[in-house]
Formats: structure tokens, sequence, C-alpha cells
């Protein structure tokens, strides 16, 4: 039976609760001073799901049921990332952050419900299970309990490399966005994810220098494995799901939820962003980390990007 670091015996003293990263530590506060609530902070009235014919407003209630399984993921990954930071006794400050974290992706989860139970119901499931390879999960729980995984590696790739894409596409939602309530909750989440990221960089500017070269090899396989495994999988981007009858469902889903300026976007806008996402990232990885990123390779692109 495969070991998790639960096996292990917990040593928890001394603990350590001084500052012990900067960035982190000042993060963690500004999140406890922007705490928001999905039922009074959104002008839910401005919603006017009444402008809508049904078909598109089953599908925003798809799309937007859609993001909160997403960010009910996070929910359970955030906690077992929490079990190892503290198992691992890494900086205070990583643990103190992550338990705002953790409600700030519950609060997501949340008004992304809200939304779908506003323009007539939220879906408990996707149209067809099969599609739940894609959407449902992308593994971080269970490597966080992993004790044969590399910590850095596991947050390379889900903070700086998976959040960071979902970051540039809310970003580019709230641009494209006309309704006015679907824009204010992209910009509300939009608000805690820009933290996420930053706890991602902060965390492995300090762990960098202390990593071995295997460690480093090691994280940045972590990193390539999530981009071509499960972003390049269809994970946030339904054009990009091997096609099948099922992820052509969620593409067209996505495409009426755009096209009723609901959320969403298509192939055709999210493709320069996602390229854009995936150039800065392996720069930025490049120049913080020196490490090399290699080129990805996907039949919706005609050459290596
Ligand atoms: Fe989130
Ligand atoms: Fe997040």
């Amino acid at each position: 039976m495969s070991q998790t670091i639960l096996d292990e015996p917990e040593v928890r003293f001394p603990l350590r609760l001084g500052v012990e990263n900067r960035r982190i530590r000042s993060l963690f506060h500004t999140a406890t001073r922007q705490q928001w609530d999905p039922a009074t902070d959104i002008d839910w009235d401005q919603l006017h799901p009444e402008q809508y014919d049904e078909r598109h407003l089953q599908a925003a209630r798809m799309y937007w049921s859609r993001r909160a399984w997403g960010e009910y993921g996070a929910i359970s990954e955030s906690p077992a990332l929490q079990i190892r930071f503290c198992r691992e006794h890494c900086v205070p400050d990583m643990a103190l952050f992550f338990s705002i974290r953790s409600q700030e992706e519950a609060r997501h989860a949340e008004v992304c419900y809200r939304m779908a139970e506003a323009l007539g119901g939220y879906y408990e499931e996707p149209e067809v299970t099969a599609y739940q390879g894609s959407v449902a999960t992308h593994g971080i729980r269970k490597m966080a309990l992993d004790p044969d995984i590399s910590l850095e590696g596991t947050i390379a790739a889900l903070v700086c490399a998976a959040e960071e894409i979902a970051f540039d596409v809310f970003r580019h939602l709230i641009e494209i966005t006309p309704n006015p309530v679907a824009r204010q909750v992209a910009k509300m989440v939009l608000r805690d994810e820009v933290r996420h990221c930053a706890f991602g960089w902060a965390f492995l500017e300090q762990r960098m220098p202390q990593l071995s070269d295997a460690e480093r090899a090691r994280v940045r396989d972590a990193v390539i494995t999530m981009i071509e495994r499960v972003e390049l999988n269809g994970y946030h981007s339904a054009w990009l799901a091997p096609d099948s009858p099922a992820s052509r469902i969620e593409v067209e889903v996505d495409r009426l939820t755009w096209e009723a300026g609901l959320g969403a976007t298509t192939e055709e806008l999210e493709k320069p962003i996602f390229l854009e996402s995936i150039r800065t990232m392996r720069q930025r990885m490049k120049d913080a980390w020196g490490l090399d990123i290699p080129l990805f390779t996907h039949p919706k692109f005609a050459s290596p990007f």
C-alpha cells in the first residue's frame, strides 16, 4: 500500500510562528483585510436573467456550474497542501496564508454556484460523465499527500503554471463580458487569485536557491506535466480537451454563454491569451529560477508554442 504523509508520526514542536517569509506574511495580512461576501457584495439585481432566452440561460447555468466544480476542487486541494506545510515544517507564513486561501476558494465555489442559481439553477454534475476526466481533477490533492512528490514541484505546477493561466483567462473575461454581474463575479475572484499566484512565486523564490540540481529538475518536470496532461487536456478550457461528444457539448456551452455575454470565452478569443500566458510563464521561470521550460505542442496549434 502506498504511504502518504499521514502515515508518518507528527512532530509539531518546536512550533515557529515568527515571520520567515515576509512576502507571504504580507499576503496573509492583505487577504484578511480583503474578505468579501458573495451574498451581499455582488449586485445580483443587475443580472436580469429575463433578458436571455432559454437556450442561452441553460448554457450559462452549465458554464457557471462547471466553474463551481473547478473551485470545489481547490477546496479539497487547499487543506491537503496545508497539512503538507505543517508536516514539512515549512515557514509558518505559508500555513497562515493558506487558511485564508481555503476560505477564498470556498467563496469562489459559492459565488459561481449562486450565479448558476440566479440564472435558473445549478447543475450538480456534467451532462456527460466522460467529461469529468478533464474537469474534475488535476491530481493535486493526492500529490500534496505523497511524500515522494516534491512540494516545490507541486506549488510550481499548481500555482505558478495552472493558477497563472486561470488568472490570465479571468482577466480576459473581465475585459470581454458585458453582463455587469458576470463581470463583477470575475473581478471579485480575480482579486483573490492575484494573491494566490503571488504566493507561489514568493514560496519558490525562497526555496529554489536551496534546491539541488536534481530537485530543480523535478520542479521543471512537474510544471511540464501540469501543462501537458492537465491544461492541454482541457482542464481550464474545453476547446483544448480531446475531441469527443462530451467535450463538444462543453465547447458549445462556452460559445452560447459567451454569445449571451454572461461569461466564458471562445477558442478564437482565448488562444492568444493562452499562448501569451505560456510565454510569460516560461520567461518568468527562466528569469526567476533559471529553468528552461520546453515548447509544447497541441493539435489546436499549428506550431510548437
Ligand atoms: Fe479560485
Ligand atoms: Fe486560487
